[in-house]
């Protein structure tokens, strides 16, 4: 399969440069089978995407099986959520020292970020943080939100104002998600490392830690790579060592639980490495999987093309046409031949978004047998789809819309969360 088609299904809004430049970057051997998958690049020639189980072993992780998740339910007393139950966040690490501290009523925090790479984001873009809303939820616990403008002026040359203002819209759009403003702290690195001396000098213990050697191995980083690249694993690392946070942790060490797509996995795998050597916890993690591109991951996408995700602006009506349009079909060319046949739910996109976003377990089950079985068309899965994407969507978009700069910047103040540590 071709690597750059397959790169761009699933970084919507990549330039094919940028995409070329990843894979020298990287030293990538197209002739190679194997899935290469760092922070800028996700590359398969498997027909039904990454091989997770393959991830799994190569990053050293551990897959999230039935008997994490009756612990996480014996112990918080809910059942685990739709992304947990079908296997959507599948690997972790160390999610069972979490769950221990929890447990014996001692405290750990929430880590996730963002890139702001441009205002367009997409239903993919929400699956992180639609998560940490549900355990900050389960969990009652304070959450920071790292906002990595100075990663995107690195990476796509953007302005260093237009980076910033990038980071604020974003933000709305996180915010949108239903995050507890008296638990969580949101922070555009930019703006926050100036009054902050404590994240800074973290960077820099970090940076004193981590040769060239390890982030060149981790990362990929050539010669003549920019050293601000090189230095920035740094940055996305500190806000997992809670001496970042002051105003938050009191200098205290806490644990910090980290969930993320698991393309971000080196930049902990690193953190972890480092941690212990400044005396405080590895950070543990619950990775995610890809979220697949509409056409699936078989299709050429354009970057200039809109129609390659649906964004968080899309109105109602665009919903409906680019997913009658565009979402690839695991249905059979003919009527007869798909109710002989019936449907293949592992390739189609309606069945693996409603997946991510169709909170009825039963319903699902439901959706995927009459599919198989070819009783149900595709046209009919795609009204399903429609239909979850039209409410998300425009609920998000009421939620965003009630997020005012004033309300950004009041998430943004770097204050006490009623952080204790003993509950
Ligand atoms: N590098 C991430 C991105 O490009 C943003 C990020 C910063 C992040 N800190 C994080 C993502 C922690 C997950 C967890 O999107």
């Amino acid at each position: 399969m071709n690597t750059i088609n397959y790169l761009r299904s699933f970084f919507p809004g990549r330039t094919e440069e940028e995409i070329i430049e990843d894979l020298s970057l990287l030293g990538i051997d197209k002739e190679t089978g194997e899935d290469i998958v760092t922070p800028w690049t996700v590359q398969s020639d498997h027909e039904t995407g990454v091989d997770y189980d393959k991830l799994i072993e190569k990053f050293g992780s551990t897959r999230i099986e039935e008997d994490l998740l009756k612990r996480f339910e014996k112990i918080t007393g809910r059942a685990p959520h739709r992304f947990l139950r079908r296997g959507i966040f599948f690997s972790h690490r160390d999610m069972n020292t979490v769950l221990d501290l929890y447990e014996q009523g001692k405290p750990f925090y929430l880590y996730t970020g963002r890139g702001p790479s441009s205002e367009a984001m997409h239903l993919g873009h929400l699956i992180s943080f639609m998560f940490c809303k549900w355990l900050q939820d389960v969990f009652d616990v304070p959450l920071v939100i790292q906002v990595t403008d100075d990663e995107k002026l690195l990476w796509k040359n953007l302005e260093v104002k237009e980076a910033i203002k990038l980071a604020h819209e974003n933000s709305k759009d996180i915010i949108a998600c239903g995050f507890n403003p008296d638990k969580t702290f949101i922070f555009s690195n930019f703006e926050h490392i100036g009054n902050n001396p404590e994240f800074y000098q973290n960077i820099i213990l970090i940076q004193s830690k981590v040769t060239f050697n390890q982030v060149r191995g981790i990362f990929g980083f050539v010669e003549s790579d920019a050293i601000g690249k090189i230095a920035f694993p740094a940055t996305q690392a500190a806000p997992a060592l809670s001496t970042t946070f002051p105003f938050i942790f009191k200098g205290e060490k806490v644990q910090c639980l980290i969930p993320c797509g698991i393309d971000q996995d080196p930049y902990f795998r690193m953190t972890r490495d480092v941690a212990p050597k400044l005396g405080l916890p590895k950070p543990a993690l619950l990775h995610s999987i890809f979220f697949p591109a509409l056409q699936g991951s078989r299709t050429k996408m354009s970057a200039s093309d809109s129609t390659s995700a649906i964004f968080l602006t899309d109105s109602a009506e665009q919903i409906k046409d680019k997913v009658n349009k565009y979402a690839f079909s695991g249905g059979r060319a003919t009527v007869e031949e798909h109710r002989k046949e019936g449907g293949d739910c592992e390739v189609d996109t309606s069945y693996q978004w409603l997946k991510f976003f169709l909170e009825d377990d039963q319903k699902l089950e439901e959706l995927r047998k009459k599919y198989t079985s070819g009783e149900m068309l595709t046209g009919e899965l795609k009204k399903e789809l429609i239909d979850v994407l039209q409410a998300l969507v425009g609920e998000h978009q009421k939620r965003r819309s009630e997020a005012t700069d004033e309300i950004v910047n009041k998430f943004m103040v770097p204050r006490d969360l009623g952080f204790a540590l003993n509950k």
